[in-house]
């Protein structure tokens, strides 16, 4: 099966240029004008962009959390990122308490089954010892070349730092790579006690007790374990600007630092979390949103490379029914947002802002983090023998982001009535159309799990 993409700018990280794609059955075969060939299928795609499908590296499709499970599942939130342009998911695997990594993974490979599209797993790894540290290993030979490590929420993921320094010199003898949920747990426990005894249950009171510098301190933690124990480690969720001056300072060092933002971080605030009555619930996650102004240092970031990657982490909880479990008191709200559908034209905001060039757009959607996550140049870019995982994006498109409209499996958007400009129009993996003009192309369980190398960043 051939298909011709034709008439399109071709957007990668490096170039833009007016050219045609051959794809040959599930790969890119040829990109040039004049190709001289026929097709079984031909797109047109005059006044769009042919981009590489967004990689989205942090989604958590059913993850259990405070009493609740994310209301996506696999089939539904793949769906949804495929109709916002992402065709390749990372979520993450969960450890319970008691068991092996193994059990865990296999807990998410049987979730992982009704993938619409394709997906690699990393894992979280909630209690070490020797058994777990082995296991480590095994899971990088099998593709799974990531661990995120918690230093928040206490009791429930959180790692002393003894148990971080052991997970960190283990993935270093492995060639993986550590990712850090990074908030100091203790103080935030500290003072979300005090709140409560004090009466402040509201939504804002989760911002008030999550400061920015306890994430400051954690980043910089973070970075000297991994230094002393020879990984690479990435910050997942980074939101702030002490956050963000920890990050540089290790770069600065020659230490291997990486961090991500999300747009949730760039274009909500703490405003937000004080919307009044219990609307603030909708946008309670962890880290926390942050005060308006930190938002022009994390654009900086982005275009510095100093953070290398948006990713989503896409945690929704319905606002009826799971957020309202924390109506008395904000530390039982589920923590997280809705937003794998919506990362890369909120991203592709950051081009009509004036924030972040084109190729940069693409370069953060989609070329680094699968750079960053071992699954370049098989994912992340357009190029001959790469899958033809492709989004033909109209750019002049306007719209209004709603709940009524996404197709995320969750009763509110945090950009509800935001309009945005751009939409994937037609959406691709392996050559095979997902999305078309609105419609739904794709199919329950044909996503693939994709095994993963070594970072190559
Ligand atoms: O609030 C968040 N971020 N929820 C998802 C779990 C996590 O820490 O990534
Ligand atoms: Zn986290
Ligand atoms: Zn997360």
């Amino acid at each position: 099966m051939r298909t011709l993409i034709e008439n399109g700018t071709v957007v990668t990280a490096t170039e833009t240029v007016k050219a045609d794609v051959v794809i040959e059955d599930e790969r890119v075969a040829a990109i040039g004008l004049n190709l001289g060939v026929t097709a079984d299928n031909v797109i047109d795609a005059n006044d769009r962009y042919v981009m590489p499908g967004g990689v989205d590296v942090h989604t958590h499709m059913e993850l259990p959390f405070g009493g609740s499970f994310c209301s996506d599942d696999f089939e539904t939130g793949t769906r949804a990122a495929a109709f916002g342009g992402t065709t390749t998911i990372v979520d993450f695997a969960v450890q319970d308490y008691g068991e092996g990594l193994r059990e865990g993974l296999d807990r998410w490979f049987d979730k992982a089954g009704k993938a619409t599209t394709d997906y690699g797993l990393h894992m979280i790894v909630r209690e070490v010892n020797d058994q777990v540290l082995k296991e480590m290993d095994e899971l990088v030979g099998e593709g799974v070349t990531s661990f995120k490590l918690f230093m928040a929420y206490p009791g429930v993921f959180m790692l002393d730092d003894a148990s971080i320094f052991r997970a960190m010199r283990q993935a270093a003898d492995s060639g993986a790579t550590i990712m850090m949920h990074a908030e100091n747990g203790g103080p935030i426990d500290v003072l979300v006690r005090q709140f409560l005894e004090e009466g402040k249950t509201e939504p804002i009171n989760h911002g008030l007790t999550r400061p920015a510098a306890m994430e400051g301190e954690a980043v910089h933690r973070a970075f000297k374990l991994a230094e002393l124990a020879g990984v690479p480690a990435y910050i997942v969720h980074l939101t702030s600007r002490d956050a963000l001056n920890a990050v540089r300072e290790a770069r600065d060092r020659g230490v291997p630092a990486y961090a991500e933002t999300c747009p949730q971080y760039l274009y909500l605030s703490l405003d937000d979390l004080g919307r009044p009555g219990f609307e603030g619930a909708k946008y309670v996650c962890s880290p926390p949103l942050r005060p308006a102004d930190h938002q022009e240092e994390l654009w900086k970031g982005l275009v510095a490379g100093d953070l290398q990657v948006v990713s989503t982490d896409h945690a929704p909880f319905n606002y009826s029914g799971q957020k309202d479990l924390g109506k008395d008191d904000f530390s039982k709200i589920p923590n997280g947002l809705p937003s794998v559908e919506d990362r890369f034209t909120l991203l592709y905001g950051g081009v009509e802002k004036g924030h972040i060039g084109l190729n940069r757009f693409v370069e953060l959607v989609a070329t680094s983090p699968a750079k960053m996550f071992g699954l370049y140049p098989r994912k992340g870019t357009i190029a001959p023998g790469s899958d033809a995982d492709i989004v033909v994006f109209d750019p002049s498109h306007e719209r209004e982001i709603s709940a009524q409209t996404h197709h995320m499996n969750v009763d509110y958007s945090c950009y509800e009535g935001v309009s945005v400009r751009g939409l994937p129009e037609v959406v691709m993996q392996r050559g095979n159309v997902l999305v078309d003009q609105g419609s739904w192309r794709g199919t329950t369980g044909a996503g693939r799990f994709v095994p993963r190398s070594r970072m190559t960043a």
